[in-house]
């Protein structure tokens, strides 16, 4: 479906979940419940929700825990009606910009490896795949690839991000 909406990226709400565990349950094979999503926005201090807005309607959604001084992408998703529009960008890009202002030195996550899109869209922000972990999706067995950033700090990931935020706001 094409955008018609200017698409805006911010904190996830509560009255969000809905709309964020609809997408969450057309993107994965084992998606968390809908509780889970209220239970990240109320209790957990770690974790950082944002959502993309295009108009009313909730595009996609992102969130990480920061631990440390590294900041875990936890899970990532763009309805399926709206791929491939440069959502999945704009959110990773508010995503990495909010890891740097909330002090976390690096990005890490897990992926499948069957998981291309993801893969190519990461890759696009610097992640790298530094290790794989066997057997991790406890739905099919299939192993994650682990991938992380530079340092944030890095005058290269500095450059990608500038790069980036050009791109999606020319
Ligand atoms: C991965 C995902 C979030 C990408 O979202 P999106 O909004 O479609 O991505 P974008 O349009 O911003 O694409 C950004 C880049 O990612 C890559 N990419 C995205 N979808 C791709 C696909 N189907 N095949 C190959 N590359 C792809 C491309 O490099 C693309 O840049 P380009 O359009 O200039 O070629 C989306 O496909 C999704 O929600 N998938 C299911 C859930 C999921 O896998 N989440 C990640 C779990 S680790």
């Amino acid at each position: 479906m094409a955008l018609t909406a200017r698409v805006v990226v911010g904190p996830m709400r509560p009255e969000d979940v809905p709309a964020v565990h609809e997408i969450e349950r057309l993107s994965f094979s084992t998606p968390w419940p809908a509780h889970a999503f209220e239970q990240e926005l109320k209790g957990n201090r770690l974790a950082h929700y944002l959502v993309a807005r295009a108009g009313e309607r909730i595009a996609g959604f992102a969130g990480m825990w920061l631990m440390v001084d590294e900041a875990h992408i936890t899970t990532f998703g763009v309805h399926p009606d709206w791929r491939r529009q440069r959502i999945g960008r704009q959110l990773l890009l508010n995503l990495v910009e909010l890891a740097v202002t909330i002090g976390a030195a690096r990005m890490t996550l897990e992926v499948r490896p069957s998981n291309e899109a993801a893969q190519a869209l990461y890759r696009t922000f610097g992640f790298e795949v530094v290790g794989r972990r066997a057997r991790y999706y406890t739905d099919d067995h299939e192993d994650a690839l682990v991938m992380t950033t530079p340092a944030l700090a890095d005058p290269r990931m500095r450059e990608l991000v500038d790069l980036e935020r050009r791109r999606l706001s020319g």
